[in-house]
């Protein structure tokens, strides 16, 4: 895909950190009623690593930002851009500046992006307008999230699907070609009873009639069927309409990167796109569902194991809360 600036985006680095705590589906099944077997046959989990009181969303963001900075042989201080995709700052202000301090990216300018489980994917587009537009050669792009923070864990349902964790990429301005290809976000609020992490107040009397909200956000509630559903029906299009920006077809495609929600899922994603298990990325036996760091903890996985190389092409997508769904095809490297 060309633009008109002739800048493209390159993606020359990832890395990945998460909590050292790991609780297998045993353990879960000590504390709310269910089974290995359940778990591990609907949703292909078969642990995850969840973050102690101590540990902050700060500190496996920055690790990851690190590793991929590492990666891509660059230094903090040539960060110009941090986009931090979460639902799960630590402060609510945003966290992007508690992790361009803690690595000491000190000429970058930082910013929390909020999409829920489709928060990678909108950040890297969302970083590709202003690598494009000449306004930032090297962004640093992070995912990451700690639910384990704000999962009711008496509900079964939903405790037993997520984990901590984060994963980054560095992306940077080309003028060698673009290496994304094509993408296509959506949204649709009217479909955002289904999965929600909401607010709740009660009125507070200031003065005789103001009154402000009081009160703190609740746990997550997850109609678990309907996002299935969704998930299976839109992810397939998004990708098709991304494949027919970049001009490609299926049969192009090296890597199948979706967020990592349930097993179920992604084989039934890779079915409608006749594409082939082999195809399909997945580490989500051993991380569960970690919202925004799912997909880059993923591609850091599959880019140090070897298995994604040089100028494949990876087809990503997230979905989630919102709800909000969006895909892009991208190129991993120069
Ligand atoms: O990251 C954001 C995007 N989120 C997703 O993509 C999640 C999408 N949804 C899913 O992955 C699946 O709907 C779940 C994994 C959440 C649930 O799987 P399901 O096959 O849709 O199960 P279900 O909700 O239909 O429940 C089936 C049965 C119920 O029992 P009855 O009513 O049939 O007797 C549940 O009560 O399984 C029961 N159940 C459990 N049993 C043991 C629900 N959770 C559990 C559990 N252990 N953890």
């Amino acid at each position: 895909m060309s633009n008109q600036s002739g800048i493209g985006v390159a993606f020359i680095g990832s890395g990945s950190a998460a909590p050292e705590a790991v609780l297998s589906n045993e353990g879960v099944s000590r504390v709310v009623e269910t089974s290995d077997e359940w778990i591990a046959s609907r949703t292909g989990i078969r642990q995850r690593h969840l973050a102690s009181p101590t540990e902050s969303l700060k500190q496996f963001a920055a690790q990851a930002a690190q590793n991929a900075l590492d990666m891509a042989g660059i230094t903090a201080a040539e960060v110009d851009l941090i986009i931090l995709a979460t639902s799960t700052a630590d402060d609510l202000f945003g966290s992007a500046s508690q992790i361009q301090a803690a690595i000491g990216a000190n000429r970058a300018v930082a910013f929390d992006l909020t999409a829920a489980c489709s928060g990678f994917v909108f950040g890297m587009v969302t970083a590709a307008q202003y690598i494009r537009t000449g306004a930032y050669q090297n962004v640093l792009l992070i995912g990451a999230d700690v639910l384990s923070r704000w999962v009711d864990w008496n509900d079964r349902r939903t405790c037993v699907l997520f984990g901590d964790g984060a994963g980054a990429v560095v992306m940077q301005a080309s003028t060698a070609g673009d290496r994304l290809l094509g993408f296509e976000l959506r949204s649709d609020g009217c479909m955002n009873d289904c999965l929600t992490l909401a607010h709740e107040a009660q009125p507070r009397e200031l003065v005789d009639g103001i009154a402000i909200g009081r009160g703190g956000y609740q746990f997550i509630q997850m109609n678990g069927q309907e996002v299935y559903r969704f998930a299976v029906r839109k992810v397939p299009e998004v990708i098709e309409k991304a494949l027919f920006r970049a001009n490609l077809t299926v049969e192009q495609i090296d890597w199948l990167l979706l967020h990592q929600a349930n097993q179920r899922i992604l084989d039934a994603v890779a079915q409608r796109l006749t594409l082939s298990g082999e195809k399909v990325i997945s580490n989500m036996a051993r991380y569960g569902n970690t919202s925004a760091a799912s997909i880059p903890i993923a591609l850091d996985e599959a880019v140090r194991a070897g298995n994604v190389k040089l100028g494949d092409v990876i087809a990503s997508a997230g979905f989630g809360a919102g709800l909000t769904w969006g895909a892009a095809i991208f190129q991993w490297g120069k």
